[in-house]
């Protein structure tokens, strides 16, 4: 399985597309640092990850509350579970250092859950969104068809 993004995992959302390759390439620097680099540059490296994750899964969020996507509630709630592992992730960090459960997280665990959030979760919202225009300018046609 690729620890990093790949075309498989475009969503046709040039935004939220942006952001999953930026995260995988986060927490593919932040695995690098893991593997050997001073305590304080691992640390630094998974606060820029925590960042562009949070920053990330508001956008995404945001676009399903716009969008009154039916599967916001089930959708958040993944992203609420992932962030709960993550701040584990964090714990271990702070209280023992960069150890080996620290690295296979950022090198594998982490990895596997944005691929597998993106396709069991991020591609249907998509999809969704994608037939929103479409739904739209038939809605509009069927408005004006009443009014003329
Ligand atoms: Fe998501």
């Amino acid at each position: 399985m690729s620890a990093t993004w790949t075309k498989d995992l475009k969503i046709d959302h040039p935004e939220l597309d942006r952001q999953h390759a930026e995260l995988f390439r986060l927490v593919g620097a932040a695995a690098e640092a893991a593997d050997g680099a001073p305590r304080p540059e691992v640390e630094r490296a998974v606060q820029a990850f925590s960042d562009e994750l949070m920053v990330h899964l508001s956008a995404e969020e945001g676009v399903m509350e716009d969008a009154l996507y039916p599967e916001r509630g089930r959708h958040k709630l993944a992203h609420e579970l992932f962030v709960r592992d993550f701040m584990q992730l964090r714990e271990e960090l702070r209280e023992k250092g960069p150890t080996p459960v620290v690295s296979a997280w950022l090198r594998t665990r982490i990895p596997e859950w944005l691929r597998f959030h993106i396709l069991a979760n991020d591609l249907p919202l998509a999809a969704h969104l994608a037939k929103r225009p479409r739904a739209t300018a038939a809605a509009r046609r069927g408005v004006s068809r009443r009014l003329s």
